[in-house]
């Protein structure tokens, strides 16, 4: 069933239910990986806001969940490169493992600037996991980045989160961008 949003028209992706499928498989991932750790999940604002509840649901290990803000994309379909800093941690970091909880690597701009900012801050380590990665637009190598749910083409995106022009962060799956 096609979706019209604003301008452009949009196709299902990923349905809700393959979503929470890939959600529980990573988490499973997470608790093995961070057992005794006592992770801090950091969701980057907004896209992330639905991932990372379904998501810390799923986790069975001890852990905090705190969110930054960053936006990146200002209503149009390809990445700006500027980089609005919204609003910052308010925790202290250092010697902490950090979780940072992104809905989309598309060029990586975002990820390796918010990446070398907490690093300043010594936390113990830092762990990227990403809802969604382009592989063919990314510009900058994340070695950071541990934990992927789904690989996409390099097609906008739009549900569970993402938006285009402010809507269809609500939508339960994921809508790519047809033609
Ligand atoms: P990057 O800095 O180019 O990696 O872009 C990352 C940010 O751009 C993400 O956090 C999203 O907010 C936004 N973004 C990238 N691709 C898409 C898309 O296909 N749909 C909606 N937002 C996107
Ligand atoms: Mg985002």
């Amino acid at each position: 069933m096609k979706l019209q949003i604003a301008d452009l028209e949009f196709e299902p992706l990923f349905s809700h239910e393959a979503i929470q499928q890939r959600i529980a498989e990573v988490a499973q991932d997470i608790n093995n990986d961070f057992e005794d750790r006592q992770p801090v999940f950091v969701g980057i604002l907004n896209g992330s806001f639905l991932f990372i509840a379904d998501l810390v649901r799923e986790i069975v290990v001890p852990c905090e969940v705190t969110f930054v803000k960053l936006a990146s994309y200002f209503g149009g379909t390809s990445s700006t490169r500027q980089i609005r800093d919204d609003f910052d941690l308010t925790i202290d970091i250092k010697d902490r493992d950090i979780i940072l909880i992104e809905d989309i690597i598309d060029t990586g701009n975002t990820i390796k600037f918010l990446i070398e900012k907490l690093q300043v801050r010594e936390p113990r380590s830092i762990t990227v996991c990403s809802l969604l990665l382009k592989p063919d637009s990314i510009e900058h190598s994340v070695e950071e980045l541990r934990y992927v749910a789904f690989q996409i083409p390099n097609k906008f995106v739009v549900g569970y989160g993402l938006d285009y022009r402010e809507l269809g962060r609500n939508l339960r799956g994921i809508y790519q961008k047809v033609g």
